[in-house]
């Protein structure tokens, strides 16, 4: 459900020279990392997402910038926004996404822990629907 998608707090390394976070698969994530994509130079007023995935999991990171991202599980939907490089939101399998709002410059950092595959996707909302409600 909506509550298995949790806000991570990253580690910050901090100093005068700036930031770095360090992320590992198993420790600050619970799968390991099959890859990584990234979003960027989205126009204002464009969205992202918009499907679900049957069974990749993923972390997903604003690197740069600021976005809202929606989460809906069939039967209840939060948004969160994120807006800092030391938080991931991560979101398992079969939980409608879309991301929105993003801010100039931003950039979407994802890990996924799985290669990309199209068969993969639930990209119709009432087939994402039927699919929860078999399930349950
Ligand atoms: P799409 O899934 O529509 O992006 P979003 O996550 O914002 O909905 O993907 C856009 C295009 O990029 C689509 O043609 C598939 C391709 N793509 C890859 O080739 N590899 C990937 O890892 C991803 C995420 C997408």
């Amino acid at each position: 459900t909506i509550d298995d998608c949790k806000l991570i707090k990253l580690d910050r390394f901090y100093d005068t020279r700036g930031s770095l976070t360090p992320i590992y698969n198993q420790v600050h994530i619970p799968f390991d990392i099959a890859r990584t994509y990234y979003l960027y130079d989205v126009p204002g007023g464009m969205n992202r997402g918009g499907h679900a995935h049957k069974q990749l999991q993923q972390l997903i990171v604003c690197v740069m910038g600021a976005f809202d991202v929606i989460l809906d599980d069939g039967t209840r939907k939060k948004t969160v926004r994120l807006e800092r490089a030391y938080y991931g939101l991560y979101v398992p399998r079969m939980i409608w996404r879309e991301l929105i709002h993003f801010s100039s410059g931003a950039i979407c950092l994802v890990l996924a822990s799985l290669p990309y595959d199209e068969h993969e996707y639930v990209r119709n909302y009432e087939t994402f629907l039927k699919r929860k409600q078999a399930q349950s």
